[in-house]
């Protein structure tokens, strides 16, 4: 029997292109760029199974042409690019990366807090630019991260990985959980917050949630005028958590320190201001961007793809909510 066809609409790491062309019968050559949303239409069209990104808008009316498409391994632990409910409707399993990339985006999460309280970006171009006479007592002062409060908005895999790491930083741990309520399993000096009163506590806001409608635009104006004047915000969850031009209000009028940003509300556009403003530090989408976590990622959508086909529940199967 013939291997399914595969379509890959984004170029992956290179042991994951050639596990890929052993297992299966891929149809295309993916380029690094992002494909039009007509060409993944027909990709999707022509295959059994596919591996997108989460730069591919995969929604109803492209779904509906994907008559033959069994699986549709999405390379991301987030899934918002893709209508799920038509999918699942037309009986496409759905999977995602969890797990694999948990470490690589916490510690991501970690290098911006860091760059922001230290302004970490702000002296490496100051350097570069030749203009540095030396060190001075008051040059470039920042903010001290040990000691401080951390909130964590969206306390899943990510959320605590990031807070284990802030137990190095002696810091005091603020979340979010949907009721409220304290988590099972968390330790006991970790404590559970309304988001209102986490915004008003957290010297440092870090947000971890997948975005949905319940999600879009959480932070708009109101909470982001309930955050301290001296707190930085750091978002590595979906650009459109964050209403993006009241947080460049909020920055503008120093009512809040400072923001680390590794995702924004349009990508790859971002609100023009934030080029402007030197108290932000702008990543290009790097959450899980190590070697390792995209090859990770890449084998199990495959692992996904093989368990369909051998008539197995996929191990990373989503569901609408
Ligand atoms: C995800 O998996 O959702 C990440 O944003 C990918 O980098």
């Amino acid at each position: 029997m013939s291997s399914p066809t595969l379509y890959i609409s984004r170029l992956l790491p290179d042991p994951v292109m050639r596990a890929a062309r052993r297992q299966f019968q891929l149809l295309n050559d993916p380029r690094d760029a992002s494909p039009s949303w007509d060409t993944v239409k027909s990709g999707l069209r022509d295959a059994d199974a596919a591996i997108c990104t989460l730069t591919d808008r995969v929604d109803a009316a492209l779904l509906a042409e994907a008559t033959r498409l069994k699986i549709l391994a999405n390379y991301a632990v987030g899934y918002n690019n893709i209508d799920l409910a038509a999918a699942t409707a037309r009986g496409i399993v759905v999977t995602n990366t969890p797990d694999v990339l948990t470490d690589s985006t916490a510690d991501l999460t970690w290098a911006l807090l860091l760059a922001v309280a230290r302004r970490v970006a702000e002296g490496d171009a100051y350097v570069r630019s030749g203009d540095w006479s030396g060190w001075a007592p008051t040059q470039m002062l920042g903010t001290d991260v040990t000691d401080k409060t951390l909130g964590i908005v969206g306390m899943g895999r990510i959320g605590q990985a990031v807070a284990q790491r802030a137990t190095g930083f002696n810091m005091r741990i603020r979340y979010t959980s949907r009721t409220a309520t304290a988590l099972e399993g968390l330790p006991s000096q970790w404590e559970p917050r309304a988001l209102p009163d986490l915004l008003q506590e957290a010297d440092f806001v870090s947000l971890h949630v997948p975005l949905n409608s319940a999600t879009h635009h959480l932070i708009g104006g109101r909470q982001l005028a309930l955050m301290k004047p001296t707190a930085f915000l750091i978002n590595t969850s979906r650009g459109p958590v964050i209403e993006e031009a009241a947080l460049v209000d909020a920055l503008l009028q120093r009512r809040l320190a400072g923001a680390g940003l590794d995702v924004f509300e349009q990508e790859p556009a971002f609100h023009p201001s934030l080029r402007e403003l030197r108290q932000v530090v702008l990543l290009p989408h790097l959450g899980s961007a190590t070697l390792a976590t995209r090859v990770r990622m890449g084998m199990i959508c495959l692992d996904n793809i093989t368990a369909v086909f051998a008539g197995k529940p996929a191990p990373n199967q989503v569901s609408p909510a």
